[in-house]
């Protein structure tokens, strides 16, 4: 571990990139194979065969508290409880957006004492968003279910209809496909935050600010924007020649570590088959994908850029039927049990996270 701690050169890492900077058993990220191991399982053998829930307790086993029974019980009676949060989001200020109010919902949750912290955040995640989607429609929320799983109480609550059981099956395999990826940037703020000793709630926050930004979680919203501007297959081309000529870059290719093509993209494109194939979106992001493959070869030849994770999100949250605000709050539904687990992780070490700064400005004459 540590090699950032002792690093005591003078040229800072821009980005960090390359430092190991804590230890984990969670989550292994291998760049150049093209490989994500969640807890010694492959997520390509996680997602679409485990359940979410049963899919966390795997994450979560011996590490992050829990309460008796098992976690799709804990995870129905906390979003009951989570009910209670909803007038501090409905009350807020209308110009909000949804993961502002997100945000709010997290802090104002009732404490249970049945339930872990963790149980209580990543249980409710599911109740939080609907509502904050519902109340920025102008919608009243709906309470949730608790004989549902997770995943399918989502879209229940998204919209009072109950959801196509091959809708459920791609959220859920979704919502596993995106536990945990080593130290990005969320879960590393998530990590510093929990080291300072302040609660779960507070850096669940602080990840979700992290998580926004179009470099990290944000980048779906934007390849939906980028798929519908192309629009046919013929016009993919030329429209990504304009864009990178223009200097701009494509989102969803290109990752920090992935230097081959990223394994959770492959996940989510196989889920792809669950949901209705007469939709026009599914070849055309196809068509995308590879010209914008072709131009990126093209453009930069030393930097290996490949699908990432947001691509196919964004395909296939569009397939199921949610809108483009929401993509990138349900990113943090489907990660705030891996940040709870790292928040978990990083308090055992009982060491604040403190790395140094070379100091560039002037000095007093
Ligand atoms: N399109 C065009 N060019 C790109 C892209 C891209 N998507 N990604 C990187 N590049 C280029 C950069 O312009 C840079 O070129 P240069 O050396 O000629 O200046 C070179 O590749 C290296 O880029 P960096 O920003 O140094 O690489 P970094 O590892 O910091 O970036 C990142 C990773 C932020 C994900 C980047 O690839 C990117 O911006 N991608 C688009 C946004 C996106 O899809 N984000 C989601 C990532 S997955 C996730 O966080 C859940």
């Amino acid at each position: 571990m540590t090699q950032a701690l002792n690093h005591s050169g003078l040229t800072p890492a821009p980005g960090l990139e390359g430092l190991v900077v804590a230890e984990t058993m969670l989550s292994e990220v291998d760049g150049q194979k093209g490989d994500l191991i969640l807890r010694g399982e492959r997520i390509e053998d996680l997602a679409g065969k485990t359940p979410f829930e049963d899919a966390v307790a795997h994450l979560w086993a011996d590490l992050v508290p829990r309460s008796q029974g098992d976690l799709r019980a804990s995870f129905a009676k906390a979003r009951e409880l989570a009910v209670a949060a909803i007038p501090a989001m409905a009350n807020a200020p209308r110009e909000l957006d949804i993961f502002e109010r997100l945000r709010l919902g997290i802090c104002a949750l009732p404490l249970d004492l049945e339930l872990t912290s963790g149980e209580r955040i990543c249980g409710a995640m599911p109740v939080i968003l609907a509502a904050a989607a519902r109340l920025e429609n102008g919608d009243q929320p709906i309470a949730p279910d608790p004989t549902l799983s997770s995943a399918e109480d989502l879209l229940h609550m998204l919209t009072g209809n109950e959801p196509e059981r091959s809708a459920v099956e791609a959220l859920d395999r979704y919502l596993v496909t995106i536990l945990d990826h080593g130290l990005n940037a969320s879960t590393f703020t998530a990590r510093v935050i929990a080291s300072t000793g302040a609660d779960m709630k507070d850096a669940v926050a602080g990840a979700m600010g992290a998580l926004k930004g179009p470099l990290h979680g944000g980048a779906p919203g934007p390849v939906l924007d980028m798929i519908d501007a192309i629009g046919e297959p013929g016009n993919a081309a030329s429209w990504i020649e304009q864009e990178l000529s223009a200097g701009r870059r494509l989102m969803g290719f290109g990752h920090r570590v992935y230097r081959t093509r990223d394994p959770r993209a492959d996940v989510l494109k196989e889920g792809l088959a669950l949901l209705p194939q007469d939709n026009p979106k599914l070849q055309l992001a196809e068509a995308i994908e590879q010209a914008a493959l072709a131009a990126l070869a093209k453009a930069k030849p030393d930097r290996k850029l490949e699908t990432n994770v947001e691509f196919y999100t964004a395909v296939l949250l569009d397939a199921i039927g949610i809108d483009r605000a929401l993509f990138t709050p349900l990113f943090a539904v489907g990660r705030t049990p891996g940040w709870c687990a790292h928040m978990v992780e990083q308090q055992r070490t009982g060491k604040l996270i403190r790395p140094a700064s070379r100091y560039a400005g002037p000095m007093p004459g």
